[in-house]
């Protein structure tokens, strides 16, 4: 992997991890990405607090490639999943994605629309199957929404492509699902109704936000299976939000490790789940069950629990809960991603 070094507006320098050297180019870029949200502000009154949702992330993902965001609760991955698809628009920073025609294109730079042309290659897939779909919709409207949308095909076109999709998702046969409502179907199955109205644009840019957490265990590893067939058959670059580690384990070429609003490691799946190295990522990866039942993999407490960001110190972010927090870390600000053993990124000065 190169790293590759720009500067911001405020001239800070940004590593943009991921750029594969040689490889496959880069699907999407994410430069000093922030989303800060008011506190307790009034009608009059301006609020002078602020929410650091997302607070300077920055990476890449080449195509075809999955990246897995992982994080506690409030990190900030949702808001960093629907910046993405240009659902909520960044306080600050860049968001550069490829296109269909092998473009890349600044989100900033997109008015309406371009918006509506841009959905072709970015899709989201949602966490919640049973609040993502209209109770009043049937399957086949529900996949057939975004090529109406987008005024694509004769509703005869229409048809046989949703009833592809509708195979590939496995949601046969497909006349006993075509005409279903949502209340019909099981959990499992709405999130595949998900899955294909996500997919029959066949986007570039799928994020999916914790499509699996909702679903009973039963169900998971077979809707995390057709994820990964689907990303194989559209070579779509796929961006992975999950608080289990052990989920990205299964989906995601690389993990990047979020806490309360920025990247603290980032690299190579395997590498971070053998070797984590950033305090915060021992502790997560320590609660995951080890495969190996001969191995013992030490667990490392850390103590509270995540906070909300709200006017955060400049000092590192996890310094209130780490094991290894000294004076360097309460004099300094949030330490910068630096390069580490093979393409890892990390921000601890003690690590
Ligand atoms: N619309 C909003 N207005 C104000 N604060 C918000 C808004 N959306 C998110 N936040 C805050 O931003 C922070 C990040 O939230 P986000 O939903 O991105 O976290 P997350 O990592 O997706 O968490 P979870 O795992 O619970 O889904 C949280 O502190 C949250 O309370
Ligand atoms: S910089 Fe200091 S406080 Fe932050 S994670 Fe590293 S050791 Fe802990
Ligand atoms: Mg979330």
């Amino acid at each position: 992997m190169t790293i590759a070094a720009t500067t911001t507006a405020s001239q800070q320098p940004v590593i943009h991890p991921g750029a594969e050297s040689g490889s496959s180019a880069p699907a999407l870029v994410v430069e000093d990405l922030r989303k800060y949200y008011p506190v307790g502000g009034a009608l009059f009154r301006k609020a002078t607090s602020f929410i650091h949702a997302v607070d300077g992330v920055s990476f890449q993902v080449a195509r075809g490639e999955s990246l897995g965001l992982v994080g506690e609760s409030g990190c900030g991955k949702t808001t960093t999943a629907k910046m993405l698809v240009k659902l909520i628009e960044p306080t600050d920073g860049k968001i550069v994605v490829r296109d269909r025609h092998e473009q890349m294109v600044d989100l900033a730079t997109l008015g309406g629309r371009d918006t509506k042309l841009f959905r072709r290659s970015a899709q989201m897939i949602y966490q919640d199957p049973y609040e993502s779909l209209n109770p009043r919709r049937t399957v086949f409207d529900t996949i057939a929404e975004p090529l109406v949308v987008q005024g694509i095909g004769s509703l005869h076109d229409r048809e046989s492509r949703v009833g592809r999709m509708m195979s590939q998702v496995g949601l046969t046969p497909i006349g006993n699902y075509m005409f279903r409502f949502p209340h019909e179907l099981s959990g499992g199955q709405r999130q595949r109704v998900a899955i294909a109205r996500a997919l029959i644009l066949e986007p570039t840019l799928v994020v999916a936000d914790e499509p699996t957490s909702m679903l009973d265990v039963s169900v998971r590893s077979n809707i995390m299976q057709l994820m990964l067939d689907m990303r194989e058959r559209l070579n779509a670059t796929f961006v992975y939000i999950t608080h289990d580690v052990a989920v990205a384990r299964y989906m995601c070429d690389r993990i990047a490790v979020m806490y309360l609003g920025k990247i603290i490691e980032i690299g190579r799946t395997e590498d971070i789940l053998e070797h984590p190295i950033h305090p915060y990522t021992r502790a997560l990866i320590s609660a995951v069950p080890v495969p190996d039942p001969g191995f013992v993999r030490p667990k490392v407490d850390i103590k509270g629990g995540i906070a909300r960001p709200v006017d955060p110190p400049k000092r590192c972010r996890f310094y209130d809960r780490c094991p290894l927090a000294s004076k360097v870390c309460e004099d300094n600000d949030h330490p910068p991603l630096t390069p580490r053993d093979g393409d890892r990124l990390v921000a601890c000065y003690n690590a």
